[in-house]
């Protein structure tokens, strides 16, 4: 670990790390059994294209963006109707979004969680109709959720689809970062971008769970200022991984971020300042769930997961 690293916070007692670390799994399986009933199988004409959306959503994700969904919840209350929809939604949608952003007219990346790329595997015209078909689904899954009411449904496609749309989500954030690539690295425009491409989805998680526990106004901005922290942290600590770790840790190619010229944390401050904003990020995320008590445990958990990953 780097030594600069500051060290604000006391670390963890074992046992408390060794139960996070079952419940981070339990809950890795429990998304992974939704989506595997979500998703066609296989055998299902034309099978071509299920079995892309299957190599790309089952290659092995850290899953982070549903388990925040479900953790939200958690902190507001035990029973959430609908919840894991959500998080899967949420899994479609991201995993779609890195189908994309390896294409070669976009990142053109090989490698992904360990395996070939999507077009790698199934050719570009497949993997662009793979990510068309998990984009899609998503919704459809939203629209089959059980949700107690209908006013719910529309908060939560309201919430996805600004999150993952344009302006100011995910595309949004796509399109500016694939621009800026040569462009002068500016803090203003690398907070637009990684706010946009990255922090959108990871907030609309965080308060799609809290919406489908039923959380109220003063919870919901709580919770939403937990994940717009830990959202740009994310990014932050995808930047700095980039820098720093090996293509077989990421299971994704290493060191590609300074051949595109991108516009990274690294790129503007260098990477001791990008680890200490990283820290910042989390103390503040960790800051906004003063109010939650021991239901919020997991949500504090994840946060120093977040900043402390290694893939
Ligand atoms: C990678 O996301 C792309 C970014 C938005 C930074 P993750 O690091 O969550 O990727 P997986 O889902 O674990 O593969
Ligand atoms: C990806 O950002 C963001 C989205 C897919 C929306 P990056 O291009 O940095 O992600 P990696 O590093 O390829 O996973
Ligand atoms: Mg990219
Ligand atoms: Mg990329
Ligand atoms: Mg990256």
């Amino acid at each position: 670990m780097s030594s600069h690293r500051h060290h604000s916070r006391p670390a963890p007692d074992p046992q408390a790390a060794a139960d996070f670390r079952s419940w981070l799994e339990a809950q890795r399986q429990r998304v992974d059994a939704a989506l595997d009933r979500w998703l066609p199988s296989e055998n299902e004409p034309p099978e071509i294209i299920h079995r892309a959306m299957r190599y790309s959503v089952f290659a092995g994700g850290k899953r982070i963006r549903p388990i925040l969904c479900l953790a939200a919840a958690d902190a507001v209350r035990s029973h959430a109707p609908g919840v894991m929809e959500a998080a899967c939604a949420l899994e479609m949608i991201h995993t779609y979004s890195l189908i994309h952003d390896d294409l070669p007219a976009l990142d053109n990346d090989d490698f992904r969680r360990g395996r070939p790329t999507c077009h790698k595997q199934f050719g570009e015209a497949m993997a662009i109709l793979a990510g068309d078909a998990l984009l899609t689904l998503a919704f459809h899954v939203l629209a089959r959720a059980e949700l107690p009411d209908s006013n719910t449904r529309i908060r939560l496609v309201e919430e996805l689809s600004t999150a993952a749309g344009t302006p100011g989500g995910m595309i949004a954030g796509q399109v500016e970062d694939l621009q800026g690539e040569g462009k002068t690295p500016t803090p203003e425009l690398l907070e637009s971008i990684h706010r946009a491409k990255t922090g959108a989805l990871l907030t609309a998680s965080v308060r799609m769970g809290a919406i489908c526990a039923g959380a109220s106004d003063q919870e919901l901005a709580a919770l939403t200022r937990y994940g717009r922290h830990v959202g740009l942290a994310f990014q932050i600590v995808d930047d700095i991984l980039d820098v720093e770790q090996s293509s077989e840790t990421l299971g994704k190619t290493a060191g590609k971020d300074a051949r595109q010229k991108k516009i990274t944390f690294p790129a503007v401050y260098g990477l001791p300042a990008s680890h200490r904003m990283a820290e910042r990020e989390i103390s503040a995320a960790l800051q906004a769930l003063e109010g939650f008590q021991e239901r919020a445990r997991r949500l504090r958990e994840l946060a120093e997961l977040i900043l402390h990953r290694t893939q």
